[in-house]
């Protein structure tokens, strides 16, 4: 089996985490958590993008102009603090200030150079502080401003270094028919063939008034433009240009999720970067969609910008992400509304997934001393395995959380029409035994699935039915993953109800 190599966009550390930002790496985590069960090797990598103008900007902003690094120490800090506050469980969280950093970005710079794509030209053109890019007359408002930003871009000239991307036109857009699976969702695929196709022009990757970023190697009178720093993370991340060995087992099994916003940056300039450095390209950039505040763009001024810290305080880590990757189809726009949120607590998980746990578990105890019994049930799963794997191939977290919530609800169902209070009534057990095996069994599979996206709510519910989350954890997908894993005599609990109503 490939080992599985995700990573989020790193962050540019202008201001701190905000739920838009949170939503990338909760759902990488949800993809780590899950190949990790898969019994796949994980390497998960976030982290922080610290080369721009953009917090130079912040920096000053804050009175700590001529302290940059400190300023950059104490924010990217605050942004591990907040990840890991999210239960992440990242494998690195890269800082583009990091020595290793420099080293691959400069190896990787020659490279690129000695291939004879780089070359000195004159800039003359706009600059978004905001977008930290370069923009064409055609991209602004009719009154000259950024369309994202709402502000007026700078006029710059100078010499600077370009990177010849138009030597890979052609063999950028044979790669993306070839590999119907390299961008995603396929309305983004088609956004960048046009883009290539009609738009791509060589690039400017170095800036003579920058006072903040890795120097050309051979020129310090230039510092290497942010995106082209920027996205070598990928790379440093893993070892390129300082450990061989880990780098080469890890690349190219890499899966990059974005937002749609930087999707020319990294389906278009990043696959042309490794080209010309004569590096294999990513498995797959799947670009998520933006999202509003109850139906209102979420931005500082408008003072809806939302905390992911807080959301967690109010319900949970795992309600925060169940309800990101529940309501929002991945790769879509959607909006956040706590209305939404509460309505979905109530419902799918208080309701449907925490009474089917309480009163599985209840009855168990009442009925049976809390013993899991002795009896031949047939699999009540029916497709549920075959979708859901399906649906986090796909990276539609959406459906496979539809495909989970419909055995939620056959069990609920079965829990009605099976009647098991009367069944206990009778003389002969055995039904009975069968509807609680059921169930039992039903919510080993639950525990399960649920995982990548409740991680605390799958431990309880294994600690419920009498089991550590390490230990089912080392069993394999082939064994956990069919009928009868419970075993007669196992002692189930019912434990603390696992979503209280508010
Ligand atoms: N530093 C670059 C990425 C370099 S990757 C080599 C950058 N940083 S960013 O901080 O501006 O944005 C990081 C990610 O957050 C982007 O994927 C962006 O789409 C995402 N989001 C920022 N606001 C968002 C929403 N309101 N909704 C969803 N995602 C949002 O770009």
């Amino acid at each position: 089996m490939n080992p599985f190599y995700i990573t989020t966009p790193i962050y540019y550390i202008n201001a701190k985490p905000h739920i838009g930002s949170a939503y990338t790496t909760i759902a990488a985590d949800v993809l780590a958590r899950y190949h990790r069960l898969l019994g796949q090797e994980v390497f998960f990598l976030t982290g922080t993008d610290e080369n721009s103008q953009k917090n130079l900007e912040a920096a000053e902003k804050n009175g700590k102009g001529n302290q940059m690094q400190t300023y950059l120490d104490e924010m990217a800090d605050v942004w591990q603090r907040t990840f890991n506050a999210l239960n992440i469980t990242h494998t690195r969280f890269i800082r583009t200030t990091e020595p290793d950093h420099s080293k691959a970005v400069e190896t990787f710079w020659k490279r690129v150079l000695a291939k004879g794509d780089i070359y000195l030209g004159d800039y003359n053109g706009l600059y978004c502080t905001g977008c930290e890019a370069f923009l064409q007359e055609s991209d602004l408002t009719e009154d000259g401003l950024c369309p994202d930003h709402q502000k007026p871009p700078k006029k710059i000239v100078e010499k600077n270094y370009f990177f010849k991307v138009t030597n890979y036109k052609a063999a950028l857009l044979k790669h993306i028919q070839e590999h119907p699976d390299f961008i995603m969702p396929e309305s983004r695929r088609h956004e960048v063939i046009q883009y290539i196709e009609h738009f791509m022009t060589d690039l400017s990757i170095s800036r003579s008034t920058m006072q903040w970023g890795i120097p050309v190697p051979g020129d310090a009178s230039q510092r290497i433009y942010v995106w082209f720093d920027a996205l070598i993370n990928y790379l440093t991340g893993i070892g390129f240009a300082t450990d061989e060995q880990s780098f080469q087992k890890w690349w190219p099994h890499v899966h990059h999720l974005v937002g749609k916003d930087i999707i020319k940056f990294h389906c278009a300039l990043w696959p042309a970067m490794l080209l010309s450095a004569d590096l294999p390209l990513p498995k797959r950039v799947f670009a998520h969609g933006f999202f509003t505040v109850d139906g209102q763009k979420m931005s500082k001024s408008l003072g809806n910008v939302m905390d992911p810290l807080q959301l967690v305080k109010e319900y949970s880590n795992d309600v925060l992400r169940y309800f990101l990757l529940a309501e929002i189809r991945f790769g879509e726009d959607g909006d956040f509304s706590k209305e939404r949120l509460s309505e979905r607590y109530e419902k799918e998980l208080a309701n449907e997934l925490g009474n089917l746990v309480s009163r599985s578990l209840a009855m168990t105890e009442t009925y049976l001393d809390g013993m899991v019994p002795q009896v031949i049930t047939e699999s009540f799963l029916g497709m549920v395995w075959q979708d859901y794997n399906h649906a986090m191939e796909m990276f539609a977290f959406q459906e496979a959380l539809e495909s989970v919530w419909k055995l939620v609800r056959k069990a609920n169902q079965f829990v009605e029409e099976q009647k098991p209070w009367q069944q206990a009534k009778e003389q002969d057990k055995t039904l009975l035994k069968k509807t609680l095996y059921t169930l039992l069994e039903t919510l080993w599979h639950l525990s399960f699935l649920l995982y990548p996206f409740l991680p605390q709510t799958s431990e309880l519910i294994f600690k419920q039915l009498g089991k550590e989350i390490k230990d089912v954890f080392s069993l394999p997908l082939d064994k956990f993953s069919v009928w009868g894993n419970l075993q007669p005599g196992d002692r189930v609990y019912k434990g603390e109800i696992l979503f209280p109503k508010k």
